[in-house]
């Protein structure tokens, strides 16, 4: 999909996406202490607004100005006088990330589905944006999730599993600090059913 497809899908709804932020997110990240992160494909903002109500100062970028518009009332709503922690922008994912390389504490790739060469290189601006020791975090729909899992995409060019991501990160500088598939359940009309998500955080080194 690309940009216009998304300010179609993100028009026809309210909210294409939950309030909440995913719950891999919420693990990982509220066990870290708050600096500066970057949410890149950041979507209508679940994550970005509730890391910023975590204490983080957060840079929120999307390809889709729909959502980032959305985002932008979202966090009106709900950040009041802690708005200014969260700064929404229209930009594309595969670029060099906005302000200093080196400079985030964390940066969050939160299903981000593109094809392997685009994802690379996503991943290398999300490691280049965070400084020695700063974290990047990525959460997916897993290739397993395809034929074992539930909903997410159909195409599995577009989908990655945790070796997949470790692939991609081949050469850039970081260490693993967790790798694997969870199980992530989701209420669906013919009840629960169980999606298939890799989460990765790897660490920036030197
Ligand atoms: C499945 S949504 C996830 C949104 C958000 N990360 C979340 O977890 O709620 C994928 C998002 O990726 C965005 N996207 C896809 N390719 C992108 C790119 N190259 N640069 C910026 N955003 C991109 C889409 O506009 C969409 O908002």
């Amino acid at each position: 999909m690309d940009a216009n497809a998304w300010d179609e899908r993100y028009a026809a709804h309210d909210l294409v996406w939950s309030v909440e932020p995913n719950r891999f997110v919420a693990e990982i990240i509220g066990s870290l202490t708050p600096g500066r992160a970057l949410d890149l494909a950041a979507g209508e903002g679940r994550n970005a607004i509730w890391m910023v109500e975590q204490g983080w100062s957060v840079v929120a970028l999307d390809y889709s100005a729909v959502a980032v518009d959305r985002m932008r009332s979202l966090a009106a709503e709900r950040l009041v006088s802690d708005v200014g922690r969260l700064t929404p922008l229209v930009g594309d994912a595969t670029l060099a990330a906005p302000g200093d390389p080196a400079s985030y504490d964390l940066a969050l790739l939160s299903y981000l589905q593109l094809p392997a060469d685009e994802w690379r290189r996503a991943l290398r601006a999300a490691v280049t944006a965070v400084r020695p020791g700063g974290r990047v975090v990525v959460v997916g729909h897993a290739g397993r999730n395809l034929a074992e899992g539930w909903g997410g995409p159909s195409d599995r060019a577009v989908l990655y599993d945790p070796d997949e991501v470790l692939d991609a990160a081949e050469g850039l500088p970081v260490s693993v600090e967790q790798s694997g598939i969870r199980e992530r359940p989701v209420d669906t009309d013919e009840g629960e059913r169980v999606a298939l998500d890799t989460v990765v955080v790897v660490r920036r080194e030197g």
